[in-house]
């Protein structure tokens, strides 16, 4: 896309001493903008309710990270030698130490909790062995990369316990912030629950890009946030925990560590943010109201980088965002909140000063959709309905055996997904396709704003909302499409489609 971007050089000085300390005042929320330009505004409400049938919208509050520990950040995967594949990934059993002295069972992938980090670069193909140690079968899905069906890692491509198989990766799209997860029938929801997710990016190879820090864990930071429930021996006891409309927990954890802080000794800070979580929905901002630039949505940079003081994430969206530190001044303290003002990720500014950093930002000339693309009619009509074990698409559950929908490869089709409200509501759901990068038309008839205005793989739905998408598969075969509450997706909240 950046082909026809123009791209405009932007300078920015920095001359002042900064050293922000992190403190511990949440709740402090008040000065919360919602922005024009982030129309994702429902998030935080209406979530996944706490087991009342009669409620979505209990939704347990997060407490506020201490700052008492370094946020851990995953390795880079590093490449093999000497072996015919390029990478290893391991789905295994492990323990953590979420709190002090004691040990939690969990899942990891090369390790005992979350995964080290793929990196791919654009227009390259890679070789993965994946390998299942655990003592149950999984799957390896590349959330959000357009490989062919056999690989995609969907219910349908079940590595049992011992086994291994080697997949060829190609990242034929552009940059991006993708991930990896498990994705096995029924089972979805236990494996991530249990720790099982990884950061998959597509790096980009295209010299024109702007230059936007790309120093992975310098200044190019995965932020992967996730809420968890612990039983009292602070164990992740999913049978005993989970909740059939969406796990929620009462425990931040980011990259896996419980109150977490960063220190930021570079001015300009890119992250990528993942809400890896069940089903928690995220609305992210500055604890001092501040506003960021967000560069990329789920699969692609932005049509335009555009400043916001608000973000949503519903469970499985990425974004990409840049944080200007220099611009913020020395007494405050700083921590990326959520709307109820809990603070996520606190951080400890210790910038040396007299740091000069220039970034470029893009512009656009050409509108996000053609006119054409605008008016093109809707060919495919999805109906998300239903809460708890009651979720369908289409009124149906999902069965392996029956193809919902059929598109051809290659040709562009207009879906609308209709979130059809219950008696209680509704909720949001998350609606994410396989083996495709779509670009969102409207909501409700209306033009999206600049932060939609890039690829995606997963939707925000709101409960009685119609969202028309644009969508595009590039590979032949049978790919899911899904609501992205794990528990739903589980529960049936789930179809297929065979490209032909
Ligand atoms: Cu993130 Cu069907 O998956
Ligand atoms: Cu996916
Ligand atoms: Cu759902």
């Amino acid at each position: 896309m950046n082909h026809k971007n123009k791209l405009i050089g932007i300078v920015l000085f920095s001359a002042i001493t900064l050293s922000a300390c992190s403190s511990n005042n949440g709740g402090m929320n008040s000065n919360m903008m919602s922005e024009e330009d982030s129309d994702q505004g429902m998030g935080g409400m209406n979530q996944g309710g706490m087991g009342s049938m009669m409620d979505h919208g209990n939704v347990p509050s997060l407490t506020s990270s201490e700052g008492l520990n370094d946020l851990a950040i995953p390795p880079l995967l590093e490449k093999q030698k000497d072996q015919d594949y390029d990478y290893e990934v391991v789905a295994q059993e492990g323990t953590t130490e979420f709190f002090k002295g004691v040990s939690t069972e969990t899942y990891g992938y090369n390790g005992n909790l979350l995964g080290p980090t793929l990196k791919i670069e654009e227009g390259k193909k890679v070789d993965v062995k994946i390998t299942n140690d655990l003592s149950e079968p999984t799957t390896f899905h590349w959330h959000g990369l357009e490989v062919a069906s056999e690989i995609d890692g969907g219910p349908s491509d079940e590595i049992q316990p011992g086994e291994s198989r080697i997949v060829t990766l190609e990242a034929d799209q552009p940059a991006a912030t993708l991930w990896y997860h498990p994705h096995v029938h029924e089972m979805t929801a236990e494996q991530v629950y249990r720790g099982l997710s990884g950061m998959l990016l597509i790096d980009s190879s295209d010299k024109e890009d702007p230059t936007i820090p790309n120093e992975y864990g310098v200044n190019d930071i995965p932020l992967i946030f996730q809420d968890r429930l612990f039983d009292e021996d602070k164990q992740l006891n999913y049978n005993q925990l989970m909740n059939e409309d969406g796990t929620l927990g009462d425990v931040s954890i980011v990259n896996g560590t419980v109150n977490p802080k960063l220190t930021i000794t570079e001015p300009i800070m890119r992250f990528r943010l993942l809400n890896g979580s069940n089903a928690r929905n995220y609305t992210f901002s500055l604890s001092n109201g501040a506003s960021f630039t967000q560069i990329a949505s789920d699969g692609s940079l932005l049509d335009e980088p555009v400043e916001i003081q608000e973000l949503t994430l519903a469970a499985s969206e990425r974004a990409e965002i840049l944080i200007d530190f220099s611009k913020l001044t020395a007494e405050e303290s700083l921590a990326i909140i959520n709307d109820e003002g809990v603070e996520l990720l606190p951080f400890d500014v210790e910038l040396d000063g007299s740091t000069v950093d220039s970034t470029e930002m893009w512009t656009t000339e050409e509108p996000f959709l053609s006119q054409e693309e605008k008016e093109m009619p809707v060919e495919k009509n999805i109906e998300l309905f239903g809460m708890m074990d009651m979720v369908t698409i289409n009124g149906k559950k999902f069965d392996a055996d029956r193809i919902d929908l059929r598109q051809e490869q290659g040709v562009t089709e207009v879906w609308e997904v209709y979130n059809k409200k219950d008696m209680m509501g509704g909720m949001i759901h998350p609606f994410h396709i396989h083996g495709t990068q779509f670009k969102v038309i409207s909501r409700d008839g209306k033009e999206v704003g600049l932060n939609e205005q890039g690829l995606k793989d997963s939707i925000l739905v709101n409960p009685g909302e119609k969202v028309k998408i644009l969508v595009t598969f590039p590979e032949k075969g049978v790919y899911v499409f899904h609501c992205h509450i794990l528990e739903h997706e589980d529960n049936g909240m789930m179809g297929q489609i065979e490209i032909y």
